[in-house]
């Protein structure tokens, strides 16, 4: 088995073969997409997908760290890179050095994601320097999102340039790679030529040095909505619905279980001689 990258490997990816990543939340799914990725992204996602909240705002450290915990155990060859939370990193580098640290400490997480440009170029810059590998992210920021106001795509006609200089504020900063969600395509590519870091594309383009997607969006297990950006490479969330409709109709017709499910007994030996 191979030996998981570290965030100094994945910088090194710059122009290379993309790299290959997904979002994991749990044990086995982290494990069915170890031999397949490069790093894997304990993502704050993980509240909308696994938790039934409406945004991200609502996750906490005490969750990235559970879920950093059960998805650790399921990799081997894959990098883990872990998300900060809303909240968690915002106040300035010395809250963001603690919460980082503990997320790294707690999980084993090879590296942490912030969202952010320009504005957390000094908090980025305060971390990487002091032994913390950071990931950033720009373009659509889900923890903005009451900022924001809405999922729009970002960095649009007169926008292009404050998404450009987010890139180059990160890069600047010392982020080993950064993430670009929902930007136009044209404008991801310049990033991508214009940046010495891997650019990780989320509805961005396929010339971005890697991509990115929810598992639980690519495998159709979370179907509240469909970004645009997702591709569906299978519809598990449809044959969860098949397999559950046809247990309950065997429970109510006595067809589940079978034989073969229950256990035979010898049946007592009576009146021993
Ligand atoms: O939380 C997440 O899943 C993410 C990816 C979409 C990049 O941040
Ligand atoms: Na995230």
């Amino acid at each position: 088995r191979k030996k998981a990258p570290n965030a100094e490997d994945i910088r090194a990816r710059k122009g290379g073969q993309p790299l290959v990543s997904l979002t994991a939340y749990t044990t086995p799914m982290a494990q069915v997409m170890d031999p397949h990725c490069d790093f894997v992204l304990v993502g704050d996602s993980v509240g909308m997908v696994l938790h039934g909240l409406t945004s991200t705002l609502g996750v906490t450290m005490e969750m990235m760290i559970l879920h950093g915990q059960a998805v650790a155990r399921g990799l081997n060859g894959a990098m883990m890179v872990i998300d900060m939370p809303f909240a968690s990193y915002e106040e300035g580098p010395a809250q963001a050095f603690r919460n980082a640290a503990r997320l790294m400490a707690e999980t084993g997480a090879g590296a942490v994601k912030l969202e952010g440009g320009v504005e957390m170029a000094e908090t980025i810059r305060f971390l990487t320097k002091r032994g913390i590998p950071v990931m950033a992210h720009i373009g659509l920021t889900p923890q903005s999102i009451n900022t924001l106001g809405g999922y729009k795509v970002q960095g649009r006609d007169a926008q292009a340039d404050a998404v450009l200089a987010d890139a180059h504020a990160v890069s600047d900063a010392g982020a080993f790679s950064v993430v670009l969600e929902k930007v136009p395509q044209v404008l991801a590519d310049q990033i991508t030529a214009e940046m010495a870091i891997p650019t990780i594309g989320i509805g961005a383009s396929a010339g971005c040095d890697g991509q990115i997607l929810v598992v639980d969006d690519m495998l159709g297990f979370f179907t509240a909505f469909k970004p645009k950006f997702v591709k569906r490479y299978a519809d598990l969330g449809a044959q969860a619905d098949s397999a559950i409709a046809q247990y309950a109709a065997e429970v109510r017709d006595r067809s589940f279980p079978a034989a073969k499910h229950v256990f035979a007994d010898t049946v007592p030996a009576k009146g021993n001689t």
